[in-house]
């Protein structure tokens, strides 16, 4: 087997981090890496006056991780600009965050330039190189200008926008056309593959045949690759004695009331605005209910220097507030609101104390707190589950009880239903949904992609 090359922005140390602040990929990948070997790279998260090019080699818990770090101005241009402030709204499809700025394209292609540059020296012949996500689009471009003609694959993480947002994006053309100096494109599910499908039909004229498209003079393969949770080991952490602890606590804590639980990076993708809403109106239409239960909202901050950031976190500050003084009584407050991450084993044992999940993004590329959430469910007394139809995850788990979280009587209604749910009705759903989170894991998702792109054939072309 062939050594495997991990490239994404960030580079999380794998184990002891808290889950809910990592988002899914960190973790996913943890996992590929300690299956294959091979070392993990990109940015360190520190920043240095002037860049070095100065590769940080550290092991931890079987993972090799090769980092470096970035100028203030690459972070700011790179990360908190380009990355954050245009591509993730844009494909977020939220054009109304959505920065365009000059220097925020030269930023993103000089901080590839130097992720390809620090990367060249350390592949070799047989290395399979595996690009993650939307930070780092055009590297493949980067290194087969360097004259790299390994394989080379990418996966988007977050969604792929309809080609009618797309193309308010300047250059989108140029982007795209990056994505063809990989040899495997992945997306996480049939929608965002479509839609990448419909921009080549528009605007490339590019048709797609058995799973490979040409265009801009090469062939590359692209398909649906949708990621999952290491199940397992998931399960295993919701009955560890660590989690029996955290379970107590939140049983000495509940005083005989139902959890309702979400845990969320706090992003306004997330739709956690509209939770907030749509729980008050439960909590304004069921009188007689509202005292029986509590929403424990876990969203640890993220981006915060992103002013869009700042802005939702002070609308939740603010609504929380709100909701909690307008009802409340003496003994009791509806909204229990956490500004920190959490460890696996504290998560699971917080996702099986709660009798709904509630998973409400407004998009998203797939969304693991949902598959973390049913994995964590006790067989013989599981929860319910409410999903946004605009989650990735929605398509997987139809089991669920799907909403469209702007619709605040949806998400009212939702939480009525499910805390009503009788215990075979809850079974009989949660059977269907774990069967797939079993299935389609985090091993599922990695093999897949790892076996697709090896077996694909070297390509003859490198130029850039
Ligand atoms: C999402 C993205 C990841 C990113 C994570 C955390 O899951 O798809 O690429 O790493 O959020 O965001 P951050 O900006 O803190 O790395």
């Amino acid at each position: 087997m062939s050594r495997l090359i991990v490239v994404s922005n960030r580079v999380t140390a794998p184990s002891g981090q808290p889950v809910g602040g990592q988002g899914g990929l960190s973790v996913a990948l943890a996992e590929a890496l300690r299956e294959y070997g091979g070392l993990w790279f990109g940015w360190s998260g520190q920043s240095t006056a002037e860049f070095t090019g100065h590769l940080n080699l550290a092991r931890t818990d079987g993972i090799t991780t090769a980092t470096i770090d970035l100028e203030e101005q690459d972070i700011h241009e790179y990360y908190h600009g380009y990355a954050n402030r245009t591509l993730w709204p844009l494909f977020h499809y939220r054009i109304d965050l959505t920065e365009y700025d000059r220097t925020f394209d030269a930023g993103y292609a000089r901080v590839n330039q130097r992720f390809a540059d620090t990367l060249v020296p350390i592949i070799e012949p047989d290395d399979v190189i595996w690009v993650h996500d939307y930070h780092l689009i055009p590297l493949a471009m980067e290194l087969r200008k360097r004259g790299i003609t390994n394989r080379i694959g990418f996966f988007l993480h977050i969604p792929w926008p309809p080609p009618r947002l797309l193309t308010t994006l300047p250059h989108h053309q140029a982007l795209v056309a990056t994505l063809f100096d990989y040899d495997l494109v992945g997306f996480q599910t049939g929608e965002w593959l479509e839609a990448f499908q419909d921009y080549l039909a528009r605007e490339v004229a590019a048709p797609v045949e058995d799973g490979s498209v040409t265009a801009f003079g090469k062939t590359i393969r692209i398909g649906a690759f949708p990621i999952g949770i290491d199940t397992a080991a998931f399960q295993t952490a919701a009955e560890s004695p660590a989690a029996l602890a955290t379970r107590a606590r939140i049983a000495a804590s509940i005083d005989g009331r139902q959890m309702i639980i979400g845990v969320d990076r706090l992003d306004y993708s997330k739709g956690l605005e509209e939770r907030f809403l749509g729980y008050e109106r439960f909590l304004a239409d069921n009188p007689d209910l509202c005292q029986q239960v509590f929403l424990l909202q876990i969203a640890p901050p993220t981006r915060g220097d992103i002013g869009s950031y700042q802005e939702i976190r002070s609308k939740l500050d603010t609504l929380s507030g709100r909701i909690n003084g307008a009802y409340a009584e003496i003994d009791w407050v509806p909204i229990r609101y956490v500004n920190r991450g959490y460890g696996r084993h504290e998560l699971a044992a917080i996702y099986r104390s709660a009798r709904i999940g509630i998973v409400t993004p407004l998009r998203d590329g797939m969304n693991l707190v949902a598959k973390e959430y049913v994995a964590a469910q006790d067989p013989a007394d599981p929860g319910v589950l409410i999903l946004s139809k605009f989650a990735g995850a929605a398509l997987q788990l139809p089991e669920a009880l799907l909403i469209n979280p702007y619709s605040q009587e949806e998400i009212a209604d939702a939480i009525k239903v499910g805390l009503a749910m009788p215990l075979e009705e809850r079974q009989r759903r949660w059977t269907r949904m774990i069967e797939g989170v079993v299935t389609d894991d985090v091993v599922k998702w990695r093999t897949d992609f790892v076996t697709t792109l090896e077996q694909l054939p070297l390509r003859a072309d490198t130029a850039g």
